[in-house]
């Protein structure tokens, strides 16, 4: 039966490509090159004269085994891929990096190869490459469109001087589970925000023109589910219905595609009983055909080989075969393709139409590289030096640490600190750490790079501050990606710590998670300050309460306990390069924090996945006092410890006059009145919800679906306009149409989804 489905698809394909330009569903290009572009056809010429072994070599990815002297080791693996490469039998590498290594490698691919076309060079530039942006959730909280595009520019900019031309990013997963290491890479819970940084995310990378020399390819991944791994455990199974995949996971995908990336990555999980590397319907039916995807996928680290693990490929040339057939076009570290895709081929098992498709998306996107003109084009030495940690890419990443700080909470306006008189007490490893604020996915960036908070706080001068470490966060130094973390144990540095904070009139905590307490194969099932993080907060506590503590994550923390008793808690994440500076100049108050959670923080881990846009259920509150049987935990509140959205600023902002108007069909204008009401200047991120409350899928109680972020003096006031369209109204049903229902809808707004004002309208 599987075999059949097989050969079925291959006839399909066949037919498809004699009878028409392009198949809808499998998206498989015509033979006839009528109405090509120019691209194109220089691609069908090139196609042409390749052998299919040299083909199957575009669609074949080697990890880096490259140093400025030349392939290294020079054994086993390393010889092998060598060898394939002189042959044309390697069309990208990933982790080469540094524009002599890059040109040496470039130079085989052109000048030995029979043809001389030249790789693609990929890499992980997840929040920059030497100089680090905050890791990719942190930015989310900033909200700013702007300010993502031109983060994701810069990073763009410094790879591509280093010989890069391909990043691996962004990562567009939407997850709502805490647990999950990878949340430290994704834009968050919400798919509305997510999809709205997905865009700009690939605007930023690949620019206007993507032959520029600063602008790179992006890579929507993973395709697709990953982010709902069951139990928050990476790389594990994901079940998930019809309505959640079409309203939740696929729309930050989508939004990837219609803003022109370039590749995807397909995903190490399992969907629904299939594995997305061999997937037919997410590659060819969804991405390739319903949504006309014309770039190239790329298979995950090894994850055509790891089928056979997941019980659905019965060896690697099965494998081989079931990526290729559903439409994964190159593979990244499986061998499978360079090893059994020719055989598949000649044996009658993939048709020759398969391989030439995946082919002429691999070589559409190096020809709009521009890599045929000039294959050397990234590989200039004296841009490297010019550009690499250059003043302009500081200055970006500064601006856009500072807009990703979240302020928490602030009782008794304790924040922002006084500027001259005062003692400060420093306290938390993490304080004085230069490694740790870079986070994790930066492979590029060296160790000890990032401005440490000590340092940031140090460039203040008109007070006294006194350090103490306190206890460690990890034991020993990991460094990315291969060292496990393990957590301290150790309290003798506790005495000092309380010593020192007994004497201080503030103190400032400096605790959270070290950088690869996060990232990937980093699942946490315990979320709350590692090691004895807690004990020691407690012991400093008692000792000084005027305390502000300043978090370091790259995940939501179940910190239910400083919530109930630390007067300021700073949201600082991961926040890169300089992070320091950036925490300074918000706890002085000369930038007015604007940051808004793009994740639910929980209560207790128990309550995971817990996210805004849940379904009310049958029984959502308890209809009598003391009622027992309605949707809650005996031992747990509902709700969260900070909500989606949440964010406080050094003034208030008041909401008022909301207004909505039918002006159009399925049109509807909402307008309101944002005031700042407190004694500073700052910035508010106004947050637009709907409720659609009756529908033939049930909806969420509240919904994102429009945000703006305004900037106001005191006293000042502002009308906010936005439009809700078809697209906001709607939804997908279980047929995977989008459909808008008629019926009432409810308008919330406010400055985080716990919203202020509500209002309806009927449609
Ligand atoms: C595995 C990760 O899942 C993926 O996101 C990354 O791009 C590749 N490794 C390459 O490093």
């Amino acid at each position: 039966m599987g075999n059949f489905k097989y050969y079925f698809s291959i006839l399909l394909l066949t037919v498809v490509l004699l009878a028409c330009k392009k198949d809808p569903e499998s998206g498989v290009p015509l033979s006839n090159n009528e109405g090509a572009s120019e691209i194109d056809n220089k691609v069908a010429q090139l196609l042409s004269k390749m052998t299919l072994e040299e083909k199957i070599g575009q669609m074949n990815q080697y990890n880096g085994f490259w140093d400025v002297t030349g392939p290294t080791p020079e054994s086993g693996d390393a010889a092998k891929k060598y060898e394939h490469l002189r042959k044309g039998y390697v069309g990208s590498m990933l982790n080469v990096t540094g524009v002599e290594n890059v040109r040496a490698v470039q130079k085989i691919a052109v000048e030995e190869t029979r043809l001389g076309i030249p790789l693609i060079i990929g890499f992980d530039v997840i929040h920059g490459y030497k100089t680090l942006s905050p890791i990719p959730l942190a930015e989310a909280a900033s909200w700013d469109l702007e300010a993502i595009k031109k983060s994701a520019e810069i990073a763009a900019l410094e790879a591509s001087a280093a010989g890069i031309n391909w990043t691996f990013a962004p990562m567009v997963d939407i997850s709502r589970d805490a647990r999950w290491g990878r949340v430290m890479e994704g834009a968050g819970e919400d798919t509305y925000l997510g999809s709205k940084i997905a865009e700009a995310r690939v605007k930023g990378f690949q620019g206007e023109d993507l032959s520029q020399p600063h602008t790179i390819a992006a890579c929507a991944k993973h395709w697709a589910g990953y982010g709902f791994a069951e139990s928050g455990k990476d790389y594990n199974t994901v079940d998930v219905g019809t309505s959640t995949l079409n309203n939740i996971i696929f729309p930050p995908f989508k939004a990837t595609v219609d803003a022109g990336v370039k590749t995807f990555m397909n995903s190490f999980n399992e969907l629904n009983g299939i594995p997305a590397t061999g997937n037919v319907w997410l590659q060819r039916d969804i991405l390739k055909g319903k949504w006309g995807f014309d770039g190239f996928v790329v298979s995950d680290w090894g994850s055509m080989a790891e089928m056979i693990n997941h019980g659905y490929a019965r060896d690697k040339k099965h494998a081989a075969e079931l990526s290729a057939l559903a439409g994964s076009d190159m593979d990244m570290e499986s061998y499978a393709y360079v090893s059994e895709l020719a055989n598949l081929v000649k044996e009658g098992k993939v048709s020759e139409d398969v391989i030439d498709d995946a082919v002429t998306r691999i070589l559409r996107v190096k020809f709009e590289l521009g890599l045929f003109d000039d294959p050397y084009k990234y590989c200039d030495l004296q841009r490297e030096k010019e550009i690499t940690g250059s003043q302009e890419i500081h200055d970006a990443v500064l601006e856009v640490a500072k807009k990703s700080i979240v302020l928490l909470k602030n009782e008794n306006n304790i924040l922002p600190l006084k500027k001259d008189g005062q003692h400060i007490a420093v306290i938390g490893a993490l304080a004085d750490d230069k490694t740790s604020p870079l986070g994790s996915w930066r492979i590029g960036a060296e160790d000890g790079t990032a401005v440490s908070v000590l340092e940031g706080l140090q460039q203040y001068q008109g007070n006294l501050i006194t350090y103490a470490k306190g206890a460690d966060v990890i034991t020993g130094e990991a460094s990315f990606p291969f060292e496990l973390t393990e957590n301290n144990t150790d309290k003798s540095g506790f005495n000092e710590a309380v010593n020192v904070a007994k004497k201080a009139d503030v103190v400032i905590m400096v605790l959270g998670e070290h950088a690869f307490h996060s990232g990937e194969a980093r699942s946490r099932a315990n979320i709350g300050l590692p090691g004895v993080q807690q004990e020691l907060l407690e012991a400093v506590y008692a000792a000084n309460k005027n305390m502000v503590l300043v978090l370091n994550n790259g995940r939501p923390l179940a910190i239910t306990w400083a919530d109930a008793h630390i007067p300021a808690i700073v949201e600082a994440w991961q926040l890169g390069t300089q992070s320091g500076n950036a925490i300074a100049q918000v706890l002085y108050g000369d930038y007015n924090p604007s940051g808004k959670l793009p994740m639910t923080f929980p209560r207790s881990v128990g309550q995971v996945p817990i996210y805004y846009n849940y379904k009310n259920t049958g029984r959502p509150s308890a209809n009598e006092p003391n009622s027992v049987f309605w949707s809650h935990y005996t031992d747990e509140s509902n709700a969260p410890l900070y909500p989606f959205g949440h964010g406080l600023s050094y003034t208030t902002f008041s909401y008022s006059n909301l207004e909505t108007k039918v002006v159009g069909n399925n049109q509807v204008e909402v307008t309101f009145t944002v005031k700042n009401t407190g004694k500073v200047k700052g910035k508010e991120v106004a947050q637009l919800y709907i409720r659609d409350w009756f529908a033939s899928v049930t909806r969420p109680v509240k919904e994102l679906k429009g945000f703006e972020l305004v900037e106001l003096a005191p006293n000042e006031t502002q009308q906010i306009t936005l439009k809700l369209t078809d697209k906001e109204l709607g939804f997908y049903n279980n047929e995977g149409e989008f459909v808008v229902e008629p019926g009432k809808f409810s308008v919330f707004v406010g400055g985080s989804s716990n919203t202020i004002l509500e209002t309806d309208f009927e449609l």
